[in-house]
């Protein structure tokens, strides 16, 4: 399967960081089961601790509009208009994909352009990650 789809939307997201901090901008493309994708970008704030990933923004949105059920997230990470070397998920964002997504199915794309890019599963980021399975 090519993610060349999900990295592009991943690579537009980026353009509405919010990110006056770092200067770190990201862009993050959520694949739902249906085809439906969903974007985020990192939202920082002068308190620093209230900012949320890229991710996780995407993750919000598409729960927030009824989407549950996952099986691909794409990220791109910038810094000074150019796209720096892969950019992997936060623990944090990690942690809530294994609330909504199969963990040794869910691929994690990291892509450094539209056509370069790796591909993890989120297992093999987050090994024995604890889910709602271990509840
Ligand atoms: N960030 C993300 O949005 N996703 C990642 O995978 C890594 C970090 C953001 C958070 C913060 O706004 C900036 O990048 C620097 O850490």
């Amino acid at each position: 399967m090519t993610y060349h789809g999900l990295v592009k939307a991943a690579i537009e997201a980026r353009i509405a960081s919010y990110a006056p901090y770092s200067g770190f901008k990201v862009g993050a493309a959520l694949l739902a089961d249906g085809g439906r994708i969903f974007t985020g970008c990192n939202i920082e704030n002068a308190a620093y601790s209230p900012t949320n990933c890229a991710e996780r923004t995407a993750f919000f949105k598409a729960v927030s509009e009824g989407a549950r059920s996952f099986t691909a997230i794409a990220v791109t990470g910038w810094r000074d208009g150019d796209q720096v070397k892969y950019t992997y998920p936060c623990g944090v964002c990690l942690q809530v994909m294994m609330e909504f997504c199969k963990p040794s199915e869910m691929a994690v794309i990291v892509a450094k352009s539209y056509d370069d890019y790796r591909i993890s599963t989120l297992a093999e980021l987050l090994p024995n990650g604890f889910g709602p399975a271990n509840l």
